[in-house]
């Protein structure tokens, strides 16, 4: 069985990884997968042999954000070295609120993670950034690690509003949550989800680099040292090596392309 174990690990399609430098305390580089509403447990089966039958870098925590009606097939499945992610939460512990799920029943799963805040339950959904803060500040308060998804439209961008606009979704999380240990910060730009327009290196790193400069000036130099801000949006095993370069970029959250075997090479890419 060891033997076995061994031979999956050294016949993986990916290079063996060489150890990545952790950039500061609490920064650990973090990628995660967020399936949006795709796939079935077929295509998760697929997706998760992938992940299992690859080396995988150790240096990087891996979470993968599955539908929530399949949240205890896929946390079964995986190992717990990954972690897995609802993709939305409410922010209360029960009650008549159909439709909804409750952070405590992510974590009655086994589940430690949720993304809250994605661009499409902004602009799909009609989420308010003080309805995302009760449920970053909810989902914190019973245990959970968050995901917390910000970004500008391309409107904003165009007329110059980009950091105005972070900063903002930023604050409103601010207002509510005091203790950001958990918190993992994803800069989205919607103009870049799903349109395979990345954003530059240049772009995303002028980006994380005013949201840690706004962390030190609101929350404080510590957390803002110690605060991971991950980059999503057209995210793919090409651009990944040169995106994860730039200081200020602490990892990454993946939609398209987690759902493909180059997800592994996007986990490594610091490695490889
Ligand atoms: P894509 O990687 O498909 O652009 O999606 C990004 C995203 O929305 C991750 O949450």
């Amino acid at each position: 069985m060891l033997l076995k174990l061994l031979f999956r690990s050294f016949s993986s399609t990916s290079k063996p990884f060489k150890c990545s430098a952790v950039k500061a305390m609490g920064r650990k580089f973090t990628v995660g997968g967020n399936w949006k509403m795709n796939g079935d447990k077929a295509t998760y089966d697929g997706l998760i042999a992938n992940l299992t039958s690859n080396c995988l870098d150790k240096e990087v925590d891996v979470v993968i954000g599955a539908p929530a009606c399949y949240l205890e097939y896929v946390r079964t499945k995986l190992p717990s070295t990954i972690g897995v992610a609802a993709q939305n939460c409410f922010y209360k512990k029960s009650g008549a609120f159909t439709g909804e799920i409750s952070p405590e029943m992510i974590l009655d799963n086994k589940c430690d993670w949720v993304i809250i805040g994605h661009s499409e339950r902004r602009q799909i959904f009609g989420e308010t950034d003080q309805m995302i803060a009760e449920k970053v500040n909810y989902a914190l308060s019973v245990g959970l690690k968050v995901i917390f998804c910000i970004g500008e439209t391309l409107e904003e961008r165009e007329a110059g509003k980009t950091h105005e606009v972070c900063f903002r979704q930023m604050q409103a999380a601010a207002d509510k949550v005091k203790n950001w240990d958990n918190v993992v910060v994803a800069y989205e730009p919607v103009w870049a989800i799903g349109t395979g327009k990345v954003a530059t290196p240049e772009q995303a790193q002028d980006v994380h680099a005013a949201l840690r400069t706004w962390a030190k000036d609101k929350l404080s130099p510590e957390i803002a040292e110690g605060l991971r801000i991950i980059y999503g949006g057209s995210v793919t095993a090409d651009n990944a090596p040169s995106l994860s370069k730039q200081p200020d970029i602490d990892g990454f959250l993946v939609g398209g392309a987690s759902l493909k075997p180059e997800f592994v090479k996007i986990i490594n890419c610091k490695s490889d």
